[in-house]
């Protein structure tokens, strides 16, 4: 049966990780993946979680099931951090959260959650979007389609045209939006924006799902989180994935949230029943690691504040270098305008430039990014800017 299974091409983001890991050019550069790495190049534990890992190790007294939940304390968490404390829908008892096995495992809940609920809705995406999105949506039995999000030729957002889309959208159908730091092309929505989505959103009938894996990445965490606070405060239904592997700097111990906003406490009891039988059927119960730790960060004053501290260390590192690329093309004598980058938000820029400039980049001069154009600025440093900057502007100039 095996020998009938036909290849599958490599994940284009996963695909670049392996492949730099490979190049053997000291000069490399490693512009894909969403990773923080800081100036030396190193993607370090994060000290708050050394801590937290620390009181882990001394306070743990068993190894039995977490429950299909996963860690209550920590859920109870995350529900305010995206929320704020004392949101009303947290009062009124409408919210349900499980942790999962990182941001995918809680789009991916949400997907065969989406599924049980209306087995015909359609999912709709931002054109473009993180490519795994269409991929999982679809492996989940879910039709996919886009909506005009991001213009090529303005590097800003389409916004007539993307609520023109939006305006089309079926009642009963679900509406994929991204909370902050848009992956892939940094481009958010402005509060404004959230508004008239949120507008819409009643007017149609469709469910929002926001997808929240930057959380603090781009302007501050209450910042980030200004969009989705309007929308839970205005309409009924919502889903929301969260992940930690940004902020927490917890990548490979997955882990993730999927809360789910219903119109009152009487429903909201139903979708948990509904939400807990989807993980039941695919992994049971999530892994407690992460979610302990991201529970003792935040139960304690003093992790909290460490937390906060470096996570703004990190945004402001990535903020600064998005000027720092700006003068350093125009440095290297490039004409183009590349003001936009301090207009984008969060891990990720689109450079604008084409696939013939990428691929140049990557065989002559080793330097990674995902074929969209998109690049991970955390990848920049002082040892690596000024070969960039080089590299950009030899292959600018054909
Ligand atoms: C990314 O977009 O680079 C990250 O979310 C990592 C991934 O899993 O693709």
């Amino acid at each position: 049966m095996f020998a009938q299974l036909q290849p599958v091409a490599t994940d284009p983001i996963l695909g670049l990780m392996a492949a730099y890991k490979e190049d053997t050019n000291p000069n490399k550069v490693d512009l894909g993946v969403g990773v923080y790495k800081d100036g030396q190049g190193h993607t370090a534990v994060l000290k708050c979680v050394k801590e937290a890992e620390a009181l882990r190790l001394k306070n743990e007294d068993s190894k039995t099931y977490i429950g299909m939940a996963g860690d209550l304390g920590f859920n109870n968490h995350i529900e305010k951090l995206a929320l704020g404390v004392g949101h009303k829908a947290l009062l009124a008892n409408r919210i349900t959260t499980a942790h999962t096995p990182g941001g995918t495992g809680a789009l991916r809940v949400a997907a065969e959650f989406i599924k049980k609920a209306n087995p015909n809705a359609t999912i709709w995406v931002t054109s473009p979007t993180w490519a795994n999105h269409i991929s999982m949506f679809k492996a989940a039995g879910l039709n996919v389609k886009e909506y005009t999000y991001y213009d090529y030729a303005t590097k800003g957002l389409n916004e007539e045209a993307m609520f023109a889309d939006l305006a089309t959208v079926p009642a009963g159908d679900v509406v994929l939006v991204h909370a902050c730091c848009h992956n892939p092309s940094g481009m958010d929505l402005t509060f404004a924006q959230w508004q008239r989505f949120t507008d819409i959103a009643n007017e149609r009938g469709f469910t929002p799902l926001v997808d929240m894996a930057y959380q603090g990445f781009g302007s501050g965490l209450d910042e980030d989180a200004k969009g989705l606070r309007y929308l839970a405060d205005n309409v009924e239904e919502m889903l929301l994935c969260s992940s930690c592997s940004k902020n927490f700097g917890l990548y490979r111990e997955r882990i993730g949230a999927v809360s789910i906003m219903s119109a009152d406490s009487k429903v909201m009891e139903i979708t948990r029943v509904n939400l807990l039988s989807v993980v039941r059927s695919i992994y049971s119960m999530p892994p407690a690691h992460g979610a302990i730790v991201v529970a003792n960060i935040l139960d304690s004053t003093e992790l909290t504040a460490l937390w906060h501290q470096e996570l703004a260390e990190m945004r402001d590192r990535i903020n600064n270098y998005r000027q720092l690329i700006i003068d350093k093309l125009a440095g290297e004598g490039v004409q183009q305008d590349f003001s936009f980058i301090t207009r984008q938000h969060g891990m990720f820029s689109f450079l604008g430039i084409d696939k013939a400039q990428i691929a140049r980049l990557r065989s002559e001069f080793s330097i990674y990014m995902v074929d969209s154009s998109r690049v991970s600025i955390a990848g920049l440093n002082h040892s690596n800017i000024d070969y960039f900057a080089k590299s950009v502007a030899t292959v600018l100039q054909g």
